[in-house]
């Protein structure tokens, strides 16, 4: 069967491990979708720099017409972040029939129910599971898995870097600085790592569980976000010392039709389950009518973890072309038919 050509729009954490699993799981995910998968050109903006993954250098290129004008390209991946332009961009290879995996939180929290209705409209996938909680699916639970519920509360730790900077002072008593540089070093953080330690990349990512979860729209500019920047060393001591661990938490309830999104600073008592998902790990409380309480929990950042995301997207947009269906054609009805009810 002929080979799914994908185009790989940045290659720096994330384009790194989707390269590194599209190569190293060729087998299996030939299994998967019965056809060979290849990375047919990668966007970077300096070709000379030293990579993480061997790469042809042929492959490489600065022009993203290379990709999203390309008639080869069936799937575009979007791992360079970034918010106009990234639009721009997605929206001319969806205008061109591709289809779309992207791990930009930043991107679907803004426009992302344009981005879907634009997918919807020319026949495009596009799947973004990668952009909540890295290698944890939460996104395709609660399309999935949970969608036969009415989910009335989200909660959760949804922020790797700070979840490890807060670990890395409390139980070694490391300084703040460090450990952030740490976070950078290992590739967790954000390119501008305010939003990290600000509470804004939680709160993009609350946004859109709140919108999956509760069917409903969700604006960015209606969340409170206090992040940890103003948390330092004595904070952490004492509420150790009264039996309490600060974690950045991100929460989301709905109360009939009102929604209501946070994120803060939060001591929770040391028996709390979510007291012990340390370092860059990632745990979503979900709390719906039938089923009760779920819980999951999975490595937040990194290389392989999102990448893991985002190369079962892509399997999952494969399987689909196959079928000649659409996946997230349900998900952008529901946005669409939730906005057109927030106009009325
Ligand atoms: P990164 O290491 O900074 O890599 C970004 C890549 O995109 C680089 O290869 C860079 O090219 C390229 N790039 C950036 N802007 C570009 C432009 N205007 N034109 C062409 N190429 C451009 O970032 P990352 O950590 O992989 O994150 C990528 C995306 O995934 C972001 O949206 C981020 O929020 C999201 N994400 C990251 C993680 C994580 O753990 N890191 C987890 C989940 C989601 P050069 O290499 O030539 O500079
Ligand atoms: N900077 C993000 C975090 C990457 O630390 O959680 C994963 O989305």
């Amino acid at each position: 069967m002929k080979a799914i050509s994908i185009g790989l729009l940045g290659l720096g954490t994330v384009g790194s491990g989707v390269i590194k699993i599209i190569e190293n799981h060729q087998d299996k995910l030939m299994h998967q979708v019965g056809c060979p998968i290849k990375v047919k050109k990668v966007l970077v903006q300096e070709l000379g720099k030293e990579r993480a993954v061997p790469i042809d250098p042929s492959v490489l290129t600065t022009n993203v017409d290379d990709i999203i004008n390309n008639p080869e390209i069936d799937v575009v991946i979007e791992v360079m972040g970034g918010v106009e332009k990234t639009k721009e961009y997605l929206l001319q290879a969806i205008q061109n029939k591709k289809h779309i995996v992207t791990a930009n939180k930043d991107l679907m929290a803004v426009y992302g129910a344009e981005l879907l209705s634009a997918a919807s409209t020319n026949g495009c996938d596009l799947f973004y599971e990668a952009s909540v909680a890295g290698g944890i699916p939460i996104i395709r639970s609660l399309v999935d898995g949970l969608s036969s519920d009415r989910i009335t509360k989200l909660m959760g730790i949804v922020n790797g870097t700070t979840n490890f900077i807060l670990t890395k002072m409390t139980q070694e008593g490391l300084a703040y600085e460090d450990v952030l540089k740490e976070a950078q070093d290992l590739g967790y953080a954000e390119a501008n790592p305010a939003s990290d330690v600000e509470g804004l990349d939680a709160a993009r990512k609350m946004v859109i569980l709140a919108r999956l979860g509760f069917s409903m729209e969700v604006d960015l500019d209606d969340v409170k976000a206090t992040g940890i920047s103003m948390v330092n060393e004595e904070d952490l001591h004492y509420a150790e010392q009264l039996g309490y661990t600060m974690k950045l938490l991100g929460i989301a309830h709905r109360d009939d039709e009102k929604v209501e999104v946070s994120v803060q600073p939060t001591l929770l008592p040391k028996a709390h389950p979510l007291s012990s998902v340390n370092n860059e790990y990632n745990a979503v409380y979900v709390y719906g009518e039938a089923v009760g309480e779920t819980m999951f929990y999975g490595p937040g950042a990194g290389s392989l973890p999102t990448a893991t995301s985002i190369v079962s997207d892509l399997v999952a947009v494969v399987k689909n072309m196959r079928l000649g269906i659409n996946g997230s054609y349900a998900v952008a009805l529901q946005h669409e038919k939730n906005l057109k009810t927030s106009e009325e």
